[in-house]
């Protein structure tokens, strides 16, 4: 008898199969018992008919509790009546493991219960459609850069270097010398594309930051994409290409996700169009100033409110251009003509989920950057190497990161980050 799975139940309708499954739910009454079967790929209905098993067969059934793994047997028919389309005739039920007292039950349970059972929680319909999402994310990033001719490079975890500055490191022993987990890859990726040309990283990043907010973890996952020969504007298009990219292969491929998160797709879709508004920070702090919010003046960084606000000004993602040189770290390109702000962009989501890109021109002149490395109290000696790249064959290069967690959050249109990683790490909270 073949195995399958219960995504391709549609290829086998007619057949008698077996499937592997744990029991998510079931009801029953006398003479049929209806028990809704995940397996990991999907969810449906397997139902079992008294007079056709068995007494023994049909009592296993009624008695089976949530979470038990079953091997199943039966035959695959259409079921016009639930969404998935199939179902499972059940002739045999194997008990593989048990389950009892499952802590996880239908009913509404509180966030710090859920994230003490992250490893259980993740067995739910919506964890599951995030998952999804997450993954088709990957999939699609991999797929845009290779098709754009970009190689993907891997930069160290373990480094000795700072370029987000060194309020937010997590510092180990690296036998008798101090190393850091990695925030960004980027240093290194610049160093790959004076070596490659167009280069991505995606990998895990870290940051011992102090916030307790629905967008921040401490451990997340960036793409880190870096450019030689690219000004700031090329780098603008190339972001707004890379993120329709994404909303559309989520639109095309994670149509079961998008309906168990309840996503509306007329929404995303306003994402796909290109290209995204851009307006400058000067613009951006006028903006705010002129609707009430008198907390801001030029030269600070925003928060989320300001964040949100902006956002909601447009209906795409907006691109926030030209910091202040003194809220920005000390790799980016000074602007030409103004002293106070740097050659960047941040793209900010809508829908309030805040920032999703940073990134930036990069300074290219030897004497300026070490003249930098130093006003921001960093070791010139650590980044001897970095600045060797601006020695040998220096060009205009541009880069950004986008965060992971923040894009899947915001596509599947969830609440809180927490859900967007399988294990999120989180200020106190390192279990499971
Ligand atoms: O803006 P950030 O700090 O930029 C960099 O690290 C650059 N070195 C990237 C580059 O140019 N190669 O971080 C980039 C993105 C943010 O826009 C955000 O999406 C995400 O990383 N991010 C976080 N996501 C979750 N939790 C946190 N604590 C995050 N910090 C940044
Ligand atoms: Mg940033």
């Amino acid at each position: 008898m073949k195995s399958i799975q219960i995504l391709d139940a549609k290829h086998h309708v007619g057949e008698t199969v077996q499937i592997g499954a744990w029991i998510a739910n079931k009801r029953s009454s006398g003479k049929i018992a209806f028990l809704q079967l995940r397996d990991g790929t999907a969810y449906f209905q397997g139902i079992v008919v008294k007079s056709e098993v068995g007494e023994d067969v049909f009592q296993l059934a009624k008695n089976l509790s949530q979470e038990t793994a079953v091997l199943i047997t039966g035959e695959i028919r259409e079921d016009s009546r639930s969404k998935f389309g199939y179902e499972i005739g059940i002739s045999g039920i194997e008990v593989v493991g048990e389950s009892h007292d499952y802590p996880i039950t239908p009913k509404e349970h509180g966030t710090d219960f859920l994230m003490d059972h992250r490893h259980l929680w993740l067995r739910s319909s919506k964890q599951h459609a995030i998952m999804q999402i997450r993954n088709e994310i990957i999939r699609a990033t991999y797929e845009f850069f290779n098709q754009n001719g970009f190689i993907k490079i891997d930069p160290p975890i373990l480094t000795g270097s700072a370029p987000e500055g060194t309020t937010d490191l997590f510092e180990t022993n690296y036998f008798d010398q101090k190393a850091y987990l990695s925030q960004s890859g980027q240093l290194y990726m610049e160093a790959a594309a004076m070596a490659f040309g167009k280069v991505f990283s995606f990998g895990p990043t870290f940051r011992a930051e102090k916030s307790k907010t629905r967008r921040h973890l401490i451990e997340f996952w960036m793409i880190e994409p870096e450019m030689a020969f690219m000004h700031q504007e090329e780098s603008l298009e190339v972001q707004e290409q890379y993120v329709a990219f994404l909303v559309q292969s989520v639109l095309d491929n994670c149509d079961y996700a998008l309906d168990v998160l309840g996503r509306d797709r007329e929404v995303l879709q306003k994402y796909t169009k290109l290209p995204f508004p851009r307006i400058s920070y000067d613009d951006a702090v006028e903006l705010l100033q002129k609707n009430g919010f008198d907390d801001i003046q030029w030269g600070d960084d925003f928060g989320s409110p300001h964040e949100t606000f902006i956002a909601n000004s447009f209906d795409q993602p907006v691109f926030i251009l030209n910091y202040p040189k003194a809220i920005k770290p000390f790799y980016m390109k000074p602007h030409p003509t103004r002293e106070d702000v740097v050659i960047c962009a941040d793209m900010i989501a809508p829908e309030g989920y805040g920032e999703i890109i940073g990134g930036s021109e990069r300074a290219i002149d030897h004497e300026y950057l070490l003249e930098q490395i130093k006003a921001h109290g960093l070791d010139e000696n650590e980044y001897s190497w970095y600045l060797d790249l601006r020695k040998y064959g220096s060009v205009p290069h541009t880069g950004f990161g986008l965060g992971l967690e923040r894009t899947v959050t915001w596509l599947s249109g969830i609440e809180h980050v927490r859900e967007s990683i399988p294990f999120p790490r989180l200020l106190n909270r390192i279990y499971p």
